[in-house]
């Protein structure tokens, strides 16, 4: 039983409240701490301390090492229950209260024995072994450390608290030699803190586990989960935000599973943001953006020192290294909607008026008239997954496959009415005209290369055939090699006598899902998956493009960005959340056994190397250097993976089929096209096709 009477939890945001305990229960490898009366704060992530230190002084001796200065995690935090992730304090029998120092130190080596080759409960104490671990190995240096520690903590806020103690865990770690067993600790201590497996063993109960670890709630229920959730790692940047991308795999596999309310809430809420006031040095962006990200904070409320409220705190990129805005989140929330209304059957949310008037801005954002001759949509670098400078400027594929796909799913929850019929007009010209102009231009394979390479330039007409003035030049040798006989895919991007040759997956598996790519085409670039398997999987699904830059191109197209090197991160780096965009479009595809032998290379690693953000070199052997462990979306696609290839029928809730209607429409504009005749039906907008 846990010697603890009160404890202190505050908040990212600093506020701190104090909650007396009632009932200290010890279950499934979880503290319980009952509260003996609500905790306003729906938090997920708190942060405990130990108030009463005298106590616990008491308890663990005068020389106070220890527990005093423990911070916990709070996993789950509901109006009564508090499950605490790591221990406070443990029942420690002691030998002497108040004994010798050479007391003390045989009583916590005892300590340690005992904890090492405790059960899982006992494994809980993270804090507390990182602490005796260091004591061990230099006792003094650890002890004036931890009453460092824990005089400023006194005195300091709790974020300072958190520092402090994360400061202590890193000297610990250097000072310890066994680093892999404290690993196996945390690991230990996430699944303990999130509880029990819900299916035995399995590593698909493992990232239940670890995908229910990362839910975020906001006014007592679930609206998202953070980016990242690893207990070890101190620095977390803002991947304790809850990303509108990287929620998606989260979504569906909860979708998936028949939880539909973390959905409803999420989509519901990031609603909101979206009029939210945002500026960039007095400037601000479109009214319909959604942001990248947000956190959950708990502040004050207005007059009541004792009570608190939670606000949502979003981040339009205004925050974001490089200040990129993410184009892509509300063409991802159009998507999931659809994905929620489709499997819910709850039609009751897409029907309501805010919700309505949310798909509209997002369109009216993404429909606006500018200078651009093109129907893809203009866009600065990192406007989406890729969300540094990696030359992707201009038309990237990505954000036109999510654009095509966001615009299928809008015109199949548009009402009709309000005046919407003249966007719906505006939404099946830009349909058309984007499908053309992608199906047509970005698609290469050997016959479109060879073609390519016979191009004359210069040609000035309405007639041209290479029309965006492309020099073959261009035509790399790296691809010449590349390019199978077999299979093809559509390039990243097309801009005025530029193609960018390299193959982004994202784009590629999101055409065919949405139907952007025809039949054939989609066909053909699973071929080159299945071609190139090497070079895209290797040991882990999945390239998020092909080839890195390197040498002069990688120090002028990404500024000579450390972390995007040749073959990591995104420069070539392997993501296994990707996985999840694969399996669909295989299932699509009726080529399910790809995704299959796919998620089998990602089950020899990811549960071992800890759920990782991403893999580094040329066969994707290395754990990422800068990737962030227990990566949420790394969990959630290998869960969807896992979910649609047992039940295939279920990924209908992404998948676009060909509209006819508008396939119509795209023959008549290919037969137009100058290779053919010109001019035979005209589209009420021109755009270049
Ligand atoms: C990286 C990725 C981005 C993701 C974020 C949080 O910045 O490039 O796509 O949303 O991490 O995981």
């Amino acid at each position: 039983m846990s010697q603890i009477l009160s404890i202190c939890v505050s908040r990212i945001s600093e506020v701190a409240c104090s909650i007396s305990l009632g009932d200290i229960k010890v279950k499934n490898g979880k503290i319980l701490l009952s509260c003996a009366r609500p905790v306003p704060s729906k938090r997920r992530s708190c942060y405990v301390r130990c108030q009463q230190t005298s106590r616990i002084q008491e308890i663990l001796g005068k020389d106070g090492n220890g527990a005093a200065t423990d911070v916990a995690e709070v996993f789950n935090l509901n109006s009564k229950n508090i499950v605490a992730e790591r221990v406070l304090t443990e029942p420690v029998e002691r030998k002497s209260k108040a004994g010798s120092h050479e007391d003390n130190k045989a009583s916590t080596e005892q300590v340690e024995r005992k904890s090492r080759a405790a059960s899982q409960e006992d494994s809980r104490t993270l804090t507390e072994q990182v602490e005796r671990k260091s004591r061990a190995a230099s006792h003094e240096d650890s002890r004036n450390s931890t009453e460092q520690v824990e005089r400023k903590s006194r005195a300091a806020s709790h974020e300072d608290s958190r520092n402090l103690t994360e400061q202590v865990e890193r000297k610990s770690r250097t000072a310890s030699h066994e680093d892999s067993y404290l690993e196996k600790q945390a690991r230990d201590l996430l699944r303990a803190g999130a509880g029990s497996y819900e299916e035995d063993g399995s590593f698909e109960s493992e990232a239940w586990t670890l995908l229910r670890a990362a839910v975020v709630n906001y006014c007592g229920s679930p609206i998202g989960t953070i980016a990242a959730n690893d207990p070890l790692d101190p620095d977390t940047l803002n991947y304790d935000q809850v990303f509108i991308r990287d929620f998606i795999p989260s979504g569906i596999a909860f979708l998936l599973k028949g939880e539909y309310d973390i959905v409803r809430n999420f989509i519901l809420h990031t609603l909101q943001l979206q009029s939210w006031e945002k500026t960039m040095d007095c400037h601000s962006p479109g009214q319909g953006l959604m942001p990248a990200s947000f956190k959950v904070r708990t502040v004050p409320r207005d007059g009541d020192d004792t009570a608190t409220e939670d606000i949502l705190d979003p981040d339009f990129g205004e925050a974001a290294i490089g200040r990129v805005a993410p184009v892509d989140s509300g063409l991802w929330w159009i998507i999931l909607l659809r994905a929620y209304v489709k499997s819910s059957g709850d039609l009751s949310v897409q029907e309501r008026t805010d919700v309505q008037t949310g798909i509209k801005m997002i369109l009216k954002l993404c429909l606006a008239d500018g200078f651009d001759m093109f129907p893809t949509l203009l866009v600065t670098d990192g406007s989406c997954m890729i969300d540094r400078r990696m030359g992707i400027h201009g038309h990237p594929l990505e954000i036109q496959a999510l654009f095509y796909s966001a615009l299928r799913c809008a015109r199949e929850m548009l009402t009709l009415g309000d005046g919407s019929a003249g966007l719906i007009r505006a939404l099946n010209n830009r349909l058309i005209a984007l499908s053309f102009h992608i199906r047509e231009y970005y698609w290469i394979d050997m016959k479109k290369l060879n073609e390519i390479y016979r191009y004359k330039t210069e040609e000035y007409s309405y007639d041209a055939v290479n029309k965006f003035n492309i020099y073959p030049d261009q035509i790399s040798p790296w691809l010449v090699e590349w390019m199978p006989d077999r299979g093809g895919y559509f390039i990243g991007n097309l801009q005025p006598a530029h193609m960018d040759f390299r193959f982004f997956s994202l784009g590629n598996f999101w055409s065919i899902i949405t139907n952007l790519a025809t039949r054939e085409q989609s066909d053909a670039v699973l071929d080159f998956v299945e071609a190139k398997w090497n070079d895209l999987v290797s040991d882990m699904p999945f390239k998020i493009c092909y080839p890195a830059l390197e040498g002069q191109e990688w120090q002028i197209i990404t500024g000579s960005d450390p972390k995007n090197t040749p073959w990591s991160y995104h420069n070539g780096g392997a993501w296994p959340t990707l996985l999840w965009q694969l399996t669909v479009a295989c299932i699509k595809m009726n080529r399910p056994e790809l995704a299959r032998k796919a998620v089998g290379v990602a089950e020899k690693r990811l549960s071992k190397d800890r759920w990782p953000e991403y893999y580094d070199t040329k066969r994707a052997r290395f754990i990422g250097k800068q990737a962030h462990l227990y990566q949420t979306w790394s969990i959630a696609g290998y869960l969807v993976s896992k979910l649609l290839l047992r039940n295939p029928e279920a990924a209908k809730i992404l998948t676009c089929e060909e509209d006819m209607e508008l396939l119509d429409e795209c023959n008549c504009l290919l037969e137009a096209n100058p290779k053919r005749k010109r001019g035979r039906k005209k589209s009420s907008k021109s755009y270049i096709v």
